[in-house]
């Protein structure tokens, strides 16, 4: 697999799974307050380049359709029926239609990507992503003139979603990003984490990671995507649009109204870690930051 973009952070950085959960169990042993300082800063130490483990990227989830919770996704989303799976492409395309899964993608390149991951809500993780770029998968179905954004879509299933029956949301979740945005290179649709098939809790079959953008945007289990001219409808911009803009990139500079985004919390850091500062773009900005020339960042955040 060919890897591009992952800066500062490589494969060789990831704990593995047998390792993670060997620590685990001498922890375990570990009686104490001895043990536990020992862990808090062998992690605060080595925070920007240790990808989480695979138990607290699948388990501490955001997803809202099946439950609010940070542990409901991981119990209830094994209802979610991925395969057969289906992805309506419409609005200005070549090729609309609705494409079986597998056909969409079929011969585009499978990248490992490790990024941070940054949500809204001042927590975040390093994610060892498997996916292709949107770009990619854009470029086949054919971007008209005119095209300038592109709106996708979650699956609504109120069977298989139980948190559908409440009204947190004006379901079916739905985002967007400018066209710029989702061509960039760094923009990916991820198939698989730490090159397994991604979870249902974490957006199986195929989710959207946008690295430099607050993890809201990151979209998962979709089943449409829709190239518009206009800016689309985007979920949490539309339930409360002075607390979550369109836009969204992480930025220490401007806070959310009812906490700070100048740091963070690195889930799995350990008690005695401490927030770490939050980096603008998320630690992309020479990637990004001219998408946004002459923007002013305060007004569109
Ligand atoms: N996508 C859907 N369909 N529903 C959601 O509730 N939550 C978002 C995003 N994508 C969400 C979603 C939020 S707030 C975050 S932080 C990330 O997914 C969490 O991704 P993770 O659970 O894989 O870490």
């Amino acid at each position: 697999m060919a890897r591009r973009w992952t800066n500062d952070l490589s494969i060789a950085d990831a704990t593995p799974y047998a390792a993670y959960i060997n620590r685990r169990q001498i922890m375990a042993g570990a009686a104490g307050l001895i043990g536990a300082t020992a862990l808090g800063l062998g992690r605060a130490n080595a925070q920007e380049l240790v990808p989480n483990s695979w138990e607290e990227i699948t388990s501490y989830n955001n997803y809202y359709e099946f439950g609010t919770g940070k542990e409901d996704p991981a119990n209830n989303a094994g209802s979610l029926t991925t395969s057969p799976w289906t992805i309506e492409v419409d609005g200005l395309v070549d090729n609309p239609g609705i494409y079986d899964l597998a056909e969409l993608i079929d011969g585009l390149e499978v990248e490992e990507r490790i990024y941070r991951f940054r949500c809204v809500e001042a927590w975040s993780m390093v994610i060892p992503w498997n996916g292709i770029e949107l770009a990619d998968i854009l470029t086949r179905v054919g971007v008209q003139e005119g095209a300038n954004h592109v709106a996708f879509e979650t699956v609504m299933r109120p069977d298989e979603m139980p948190g559908l029956r409440y009204p947190v949301l004006d379901w079916p979740y739905r985002e967007g990003l400018r066209l710029d945005e989702a061509m960039h290179p760094l923009t990916i649709m991820a198939t698989g984490i730490y090159g397994r098939p991604i979870p249902n809790q974490n957006g199986a079959p195929i989710r959207l990671v946008v690295p430099w953008k607050y993890g809201f945007k990151s979209i998962k289990s979709i089943s449409r995507i829709t190239l518009t001219r206009d800016e689309p409808f985007a979920s949490w911009n539309r339930a409360n649009p002075r607390e979550y803009g369109f836009y969204s990139n992480v930025n220490p500079e401007v806070d959310h109204p009812r906490w700070s985004q100048a740091t963070e919390r690195r889930v799995g850091a350990g008690l005695f870690a401490g927030r770490q500062p939050t980096l603008m773009f998320n630690g992309y900005e020479a990637e990004v930051a001219s998408l946004y020339e002459g923007m002013d960042l305060a007004a569109y955040y």
